[in-house]
């Protein structure tokens, strides 16, 4: 008996030295393998009285099931240490945050340029878009500017190739020359019928046409840079041409504008004479907010003026039956005051960091 448990111990301590599965098959071999301990025990029972062989053999085989039970467990322990090891190995750490999707959103400018659609559309004008590189004429001449203004200066103007000397090309400096470009289709699709019918020749125009109510925004260019310029900027153009358009409804649409883009019903304008060469009379427009970081203070939003009868006229119209009024506003500058950032530049410079506060 004694020999016996010795023989299960010692099983068992050799299946434990085993490090891997075949040094545990090797140890096995010892024990139960054809000339094994246990074979070798049960080989020698055949010598035994009878008597004997019965309790003998049942004792040689409880002690052959403790070592196959020993084998058993010592087998799982290799593949529970194995699995252990590749578990180490592949680590996978489930707390790290996982990786979002980056949501993408419209660019501050962009966010004030659709509420500028939005709001002049529900006052029935159009929206349109016209090129970034411009001739001198649509520009400068067309727009009564002479040919000395300061404006047409290289220190305020990109030129670029492409023009001749007395047309250059450049890139527009103002989204004026759209007053041009768009009353001039439009005065060309309704006079069609006139001089079909013979009633008009190539003079101006001073027959029948729905009222010009446009506004044009996109990107215009200048020679400048600091906190509140930037080379490529925006501007929105407006315009309104009919018969009985006057300052009071400039007044009237642009204090109705300001109200809703700002969303401040006691917002005050002021408009303060100025000039320019496309407009007679030609005004300032400053806002003041009565609440909030900004309140009291006036603010320049945009030029504006009644459209000059050589501008009428470069539209196509007859300046005695058709009179308007225009304005350009700046869209950066509308959003800075919006939401309160104090440095152009930000916008432009592409930091995901400040354009994600707006989405
Ligand atoms: N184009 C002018 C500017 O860039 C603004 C303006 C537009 C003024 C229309 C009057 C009428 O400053």
């Amino acid at each position: 008996m004694n020999e016996l448990n010795a023989l299960a111990e010692s099983a068992r301590a050799a299946f434990a030295q085993a490090v891997t599965p075949a040094e545990l098959e090797n140890a096995k071999a010892l024990f139960l393998g054809k000339s094994g301990r246990i074979t070798e025990l049960m080989k020698a029972l055949a010598a035994l009285p009878v008597e004997e062989k019965k309790s003998r053999g049942a004792a040689i085989n409880l002690v052959k099931q403790a070592i196959e039970a020993a084998l058993q467990q010592s087998r799982q322990a290799l593949v529970d240490a194995e699995l252990q090891v590749q578990l180490q190995a592949e680590a996978l750490d489930v707390t790290l945050p996982g990786r979002r999707r980056g949501q993408g959103g419209l660019h501050p400018v962009s966010l004030t340029l659709e509420r500028i659609e939005a709001i002049f559309g529900s006052m029935g004008f159009d929206v349109a878009d016209g090129p970034e590189i411009e001739t001198d004429w649509f520009n400068f001449t067309a727009l009564n500017t002479p040919q000395d203004h300061p404006a047409r200066s290289m220190h305020d103007t990109f030129y670029v190739e492409g023009g001749t000397d007395e047309a250059p090309h450049l890139l527009r400096t103002h989204t004026s020359p759209m007053q041009i470009r768009h009353a001039v289709q439009h005065v060309k699709h309704h006079r069609a019928a006139d001089v079909a019918a013979g009633r008009l020749s190539d003079g101006l125009f001073s027959g029948d046409m729905p009222e010009i109510r446009v506004i044009a925004p996109g990107r215009t260019y200048r020679v400048d840079s600091d906190a509140t310029h930037s080379p490529m900027f925006h501007q929105c153009e407006g315009l309104w041409v009919g018969e009985n358009v006057s300052f009071k409804d400039l007044k009237f649409v642009f204090t109705d504008f300001c109200r809703k883009f700002f969303e401040s019903d006691d917002l005050v304008l002021r408009f303060r004479p100025s000039f320019f060469p496309f407009t007679e009379p030609s005004a300032e427009i400053d806002i003041q907010f009565q609440t909030g970081p900004l309140a009291g203070r006036w603010l320049e939003v945009a030029g504006s003026g009644q459209v000059h009868p050589n501008v009428i006229r470069n539209m196509g119209l007859d300046p005695e039956r058709y009179i308007g009024f225009a304005f350009g506003m700046g869209p950066d500058r509308l959003t800075m005051l919006r939401y309160g950032v104090s440095d152009l530049r930000l916008f432009f410079d592409g930091d995901i960091r400040f354009l994600s506060q707006f989405e």
